[in-house]
């Protein structure tokens, strides 16, 4: 796509809050000065907002705070006027019941600071899994020139001579104290070891995957996604994303120039190319409908079929996101996809230029974490979008975090209720199950747990993993987190607490999943599954007020993005009517 950046100097937003002699302007202009800013910052120059998810709450974007000041250089640089303002932070590992049922209302409340106050162009600082969505949404609600800056992993964590990956060995390491192979002491001394950094997590979870996305959308500079925390390098792409955001005010480049279908369809490659979180399903098809793209799990399903993932990463492979940073980076992996035909190469970025003119000189400089294409991680590794009678509107499944011979497999359902049902009997001996059982949990999706949790991933139960099994096929409407691995299928739409099919799923029924095929089917008759849905009642009841009665009435299904339907759309950032 070719860009006609608009005519400049023009009149911008903030003008109207801040030019003229009348006495709003005076009001407006007159409070800021109270920070000691002069007065020929009010000449009509860019202000830029400096949207940031700092919070000694949100560890992982706990550094945000300092970075902010780079930016803020960067804007200065440029001519513009920076003005950093905190926003809502939904942290990934201290929000209960999770963070995704608070990505909307971040959402909101964010697309209102954007819409209320008097900002030309953001700079959206995220890091944590929730944070870089909610952001994103709300920026493309409004359509004001905007550019991510992402607070980069964490340095590589070790643990007794292993490399260790924040999220994915948190698991490993559970199900070994659970199946007897490690002690709880080494549990507790590994806690400090798999965080050993500011920054994300290292892994290719859903901060890493949404970072790449962000990338891969052309929503951030080229070579941002992978760059450790800590690494001066990190503080280099903050101070060039506020030079950077300036000009895009001062063009116009909105992300509704950016985030077209081609750039969606780049994202979802790309996450197969680096075996993304399942996560970035729901975000991307969030983002999506915020900008009125018409991305469906379909598009997920073919644009990442013939995807190869390349990346070498944990949770599916063996390195972290250090190494990818040393291996060159996102922009090795979209060069690769380019070469092979499965890029939108016009797609446009924030840099103005096409996403290949920022790409195509891309060196790799480890071919063991960023594979070459005849040497994949896992050949097909795009997200499958499974359809039948127990999901019609599609579940999920990584394949590139799946086990082989679970692909295809027929088993006898051993189903939880809910999650609370799920921790009463997993551990019980007596439970009547083994490795060959597809273990079912219900009443975890947007509306049911409330929010989607990520316990999609359940445990094994300690009887099957003292036998040895790593991993058996489970169902739910959850979420996972993007740090773990399994043939986990997820986000089974519609969900249990709507009253879709997964909800009169008994134990003892049998359930066939053909992955190559696409297929989960509940094998009982038509009849059976119709007179069971009549019978259905929801297993618990619904909040009366507050936030969780809003998230409730109005969330929509995981298969279109579960965000609210009355924020879907691009509303724009209008001035308003000035009420002084
Ligand atoms: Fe925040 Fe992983 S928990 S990035």
């Amino acid at each position: 796509m070719v860009f006609k950046p608009a005519k400049w100097p023009r009149k911008l937003r903030s003008s109207e809050w801040y030019s003229g002699s009348s006495k709003d302007a005076i009001y407006h202009r007159g409070w800021m000065k109270n920070q000691g800013y002069p007065d020929d910052l009010f000449d009509g120059r860019p202000v830029i907002g400096i949207l940031n998810t700092w919070s000694d709450m949100t560890p992982c974007n706990g550094h945000l705070r300092e970075m902010a000041e780079k930016v803020k250089a960067g804007i200065w640089e440029a001519g513009g006027f920076p003005m950093e303002v905190p926003v809502f932070s939904a942290s990934e590992n201290t929000f209960r019941p999770t963070a995704m049922m608070f990505r909307n209302l971040a959402a909101m409340s964010i697309e209102e600071q954007i819409r209320g106050q008097p900002m030309d162009g953001c700079v959206l600082m995220v890091g944590c899994d929730k944070t870089t969505p909610s952001l994103l949404m709300a920026a493309a609600s409004c359509d004001l020139p905007s550019i991510v800056v992402t607070g980069g992993p964490m340095l590589n964590g070790w643990f007794q001579g292993e490399r260790v990956g924040a999220g994915t060995h948190l698991w490993r390491f559970s199900e070994a104290v659970k199946a007897g192979e490690m002690s709880q002491e080494a549990f507790l001394d590994a806690e400090s070891a798999v965080t050993r950094s500011s920054g994300t997590c290292n892994t290719m979870g859903t901060a890493s995957s949404m970072a790449s996305m962000s990338e891969a959308l052309g929503m951030a500079l080229s070579g941002n996604a992978a760059i450790p925390a800590v690494d001066s390098r990190r503080r280099v792409m903050a101070q060039l994303s506020g030079r950077r955001i300036v000009q895009m005010v001062k063009d116009d480049l909105k992300p509704s120039d950016i985030l077209t279908r081609e750039a969606f369809e780049n994202a979802i490659r790309t996450n197969g190319a680096v075996g993304g979180s399942t996560n970035t399903v729901v975000h991307l098809l969030a983002i999506a409908g915020r900008v009125g793209v018409d991305i469906t799990l379909d598009d997920w399903d073919r644009c990442g079929r013939d995807i190869a993932t390349i990346v070498n990463l944990q949770p599916s492979g063996d390195y972290l996101m250090e190494e990818f940073f040393y291996a060159g980076g996102l922009p090795v992996v979209l060069k690769r996809l380019g070469e092979a035909g499965q890029l939108h190469k016009d797609a446009l970025t924030v840099s103005g230029e096409s996403i290949w003119s920022e790409v195509r000189e891309a060196v790799n400089w480890n071919e063991e974490v960023i594979r070459p294409l005849d040497k994949p991680l896992t050949q097909k590794g795009g997200i499958a979008v499974l359809k039948g009678n127990l999901a019609p509107k599609g579940a999920i499944l990584k394949p590139s975090a799946a086990s082989p011979h679970l692909m295809q497999h027929r088993g006898r359902a051993v189903v939880f209720e809910d999650i609370d049902d799920y921790k009463a009997r997993i551990s019980d001996d007596g439970l009547d199950i083994d490795e060959t059982c597809i273990m079912v949990l219900k009443n975890c999706g947007p509306k049911g747990y409330p929010g989607m949790a990520e316990v999609g991933n359940m445990g094994l139960p300690p009887k099957v993993l003292k036998k040895g099994i790593t991993d058996m096929i489970r169902i739910s409407d959850a979420r996972m987190s993007g740090t773990a691995y399994g043939t986990v299928i997820l986000h089974a739409s519609p969900e249990a607490a709507a009253g879709g099919p997964l909800a009169v799923v008994q134990s003892g029924d049998m359930i066939e999943v053909d992955v190559e095929n696409r297929r989960l089917h509940l094998d009982i008759s038509d009849a059976e599954l119709a007179l069971r849905l009549s019978n259905w009642q929801p297993r618990h009841e619904r909040p009366g007020s507050g936030y969780a009665w809003l998230h409730q009435e109005h969330v929509e299904g995981a298969d279109t993005g579960a965000d609210l339907d009355f924020l879907k759309g691009s509303r724009g950032a209008p001035v308003g009517r000035d009420s002084h």
